[in-house]
């Protein structure tokens, strides 16, 4: 694959990109509940869905779905897949300031959680995706790649929200170079922020998440990127897929614990990470790679990471959910 795939394929404009909010985020309260208000999203190619996306009933065709006690064998606080089913958990979202985080964050406070979001350099974007998340979120800043400095934000926001129920390691940057012209710089950063900040994040975590009440969630941005190579992008694949090791080693540590761990692998999404631009052909050649023949958003992720957070993903851990208009099959 091209070495545009995370960082260099040409911006699609999208609602989001120019700082104002969707008109409503993903996986909106009002998804999931059949709301009349909810108009249907037409499929890709143009025909409308049969049934409203997110119906109730479109999986089971049980109008009396059960809420599925939790694995703890303690029963939800909310039905599976009530528009407020993270109501009282906390979640951290590293990278929250632009982008994939930023959808993810909003998408966890419309779903009801406390959304600590993480930022490293740029403040105003920071300020802006917490205006957008509202009350529920709350900024912090620290460099996922800076062990001493993670360490410190855990203890705070432990005090501070009392504890952690719900982590995203989001935070990444794309480092682009050929291997034969890479410095030992490139390849220390792309390891240091992709991977050794969700490892730096999950450790200072994870006495929180194991006492997390119905179980907590470790929930991992990978990459296409890290499961099928892309020339130009070796110390950023072999990043990504080193996180899908650790997702699943993390996965069996503490599956006894009731904690659940999984991976998200975006494909082709648009955000300031894959902005630059791209000629007319070569932007053709991508999309004819993606079945779906368009690049996702910010919010396809989010709704993503929603499902596994909530308690209709309580019996999924280890596993890599993508999101990549069949890209990657
Ligand atoms: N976009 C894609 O096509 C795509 C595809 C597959 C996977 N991904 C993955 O999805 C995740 C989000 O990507 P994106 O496209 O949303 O990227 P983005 O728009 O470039 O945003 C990156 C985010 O990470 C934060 N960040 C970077 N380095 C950090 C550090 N050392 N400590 C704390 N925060 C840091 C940035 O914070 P500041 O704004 O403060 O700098 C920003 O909030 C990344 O892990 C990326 O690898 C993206």
């Amino acid at each position: 694959m091209s070495s545009e795939l995370d960082g260099n394929p040409e911006r699609v404009p999208k609602p989001s990109r120019d700082g104002t909010p969707p008109a409503k985020p993903a996986g909106s309260p009002r998804e999931l509940d059949g709301n009349p208000e909810k108009v249907p999203k037409p499929s890709r190619d143009g025909t409308p869905p049969a049934k409203p996306a997110g119906s109730p009933r479109e999986l089971d065709g049980n109008p009396e779905r059960v809420p599925k006690p939790s694995r703890d064998g303690t029963p939800p606080t909310k039905p599976a897949g009530s528009p407020r089913e993270l109501q009282g958990k906390v979640a951290v979202v590293t990278g929250a300031s632009r982008g994939i985080g930023r959808a993810i964050a909003v998408a966890l406070a419309a779903h009801g959680a406390r959304v600590v979001m993480n930022y490293l350099h740029n403040q105003a974007a920071a300020a802006e995706a917490a205006a957008a998340v509202g009350s529920a979120g709350v900024l912090v800043h620290f460099d996922v790649a800076d062990v001493e400095a993670v360490t410190r934000a855990f203890k705070q926001i432990v005090s501070n929200e009392g504890g952690v129920h719900i982590l995203v390691n989001n935070a990444g940057v794309a480092v682009n170079v050929l291997t034969l012209g890479a410095k030992d710089a490139d390849w220390q950063r792309a390891l240091a922020v992709n991977l050794g900040g969700a490892f730096n994040c999950t450790r200072a975590a994870l006495r929180s998440l194991l006492h997390a009440p119905g179980g907590g969630r470790i929930i991992n941005i990978a990459s296409v990127v890290g499961e099928m190579g892309s020339a130009g992008q070796g110390p950023y694949a072999a990043a990504k897929a080193g996180l899908l090791g650790l997702t699943k080693t993390w996965a069996r540590e503490y599956a006894s614990r009731g904690v659940t761990v999984n991976a998200v692998s975006p494909g082709f999404i648009e955000t300031d990470m894959t902005a630059a631009g791209l000629s007319p052909e070569r932007r053709a050649e991508i999309l004819k790679a993606i079945p779906l023949g368009c690049v996702g958003t910010p919010e396809d992720v989010a709704a993503a990471v929603v499902y596994l957070a909530g308690s209709g993903a309580g019996y999924v851990t280890g596993q890599v959910l993508r999101v990549n208009g069949g890209l990657l099959m």
